[in-house]
């Protein structure tokens, strides 16, 4: 099966030849199969942020390759790598980073405007993904005027609407209560399946876990064991 994310002896270093160096990935060798659901666990601190943001192109590796959809990401330029990101990856997080002053509908459409739609197909296809994710009655609210739950929905509503084939999702469900939590990995899930894409998330809940193909368990920068999650 083709694998869309692959590294092979990634590092990333923060303040590299300083005092205050911190060697955040060591020498991470990675295969992610398309299609696939997978869960990034480990402690704070443990690197898990800075792999999910190598992976998509947020940061650069120190050294070491990755491949996205079988394309070398080393020697592109950051417009080249821009692009990548745009066409084929979309971005969850815990804090949802919705533009305050936008509505939920503007706050889709900018994305699909970023990536080059006119007007009226922005327009649509927000709608469309909105409606997807049960928002259909919510496009004219504000991020203040959502709960929790639907301010995460619009982001992955976002995250989605260029179609991208990676999702990256650094704990979705960090801010949200159990039950909403739960909606939101069942949602995930689901898209998942039904679209193919392939979906990486940080969390330190174990429930997402159960709900992995594979769990990858980050300690000190380095994978410490890779397999399928066991109560
Ligand atoms: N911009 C930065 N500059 C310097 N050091 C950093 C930077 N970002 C992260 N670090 C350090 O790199 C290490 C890994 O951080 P990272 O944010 O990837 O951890 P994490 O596993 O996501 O933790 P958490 O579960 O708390 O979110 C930590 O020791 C952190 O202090
Ligand atoms: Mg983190």
């Amino acid at each position: 099966m083709k694998c869309v994310i692959e590294t092979r002896k990634l590092n990333k270093y923060y303040g590299k030849g300083t005092d205050h160096e911190v060697h955040a990935l060591k020498n991470i060798d990675l295969k992610i199969k398309e299609g696939s659901f997978v869960s990034i666990m480990g402690p704070s601190g443990s690197g898990k942020t800075t792999l999910l943001d190598v992976i998509g192109c947020l940061l650069r590796p120190s050294s070491g390759d990755l491949w996205i959809d079988g394309e070398n990401t080393n020697n592109k330029t950051d417009k080249e790598l821009a692009k990548i990101r745009g066409k084929k990856i979309g971005f969850v997080f815990q804090q949802y980073n919705l533009i305050p002053g936008f509505s939920a509908l503007e706050n889709v459409e900018i994305a699909l405007r970023i990536n080059g739609k006119n007007k009226k197909q922005a327009r649509e296809k927000a709608r469309a993904v909105l409606n997807l994710l049960g928002l259909e009655k919510r496009i004219y609210h504000r991020p203040a005027q959502l709960s929790g739950g639907e301010q995460q929905r619009v982001a992955i509503a976002r995250a989605l609407a260029n179609d991208p084939k990676i999702i990256l999702a650094d704990e979705p469900t960090g801010n949200l209560d159990t039950k909403t939590g739960e909606m939101i990995t069942r949602l995930l899930r689901k898209i998942n399946k039904e679209k193919n894409y392939t979906i990486v998330i940080v969390t330190h809940d174990p429930r997402i876990g159960k709900h992995a193909d594979n769990i990858i368990n980050i300690i000190d920068g380095k994978i410490s064991k890779e397999g399928f999650y066991e109560t």
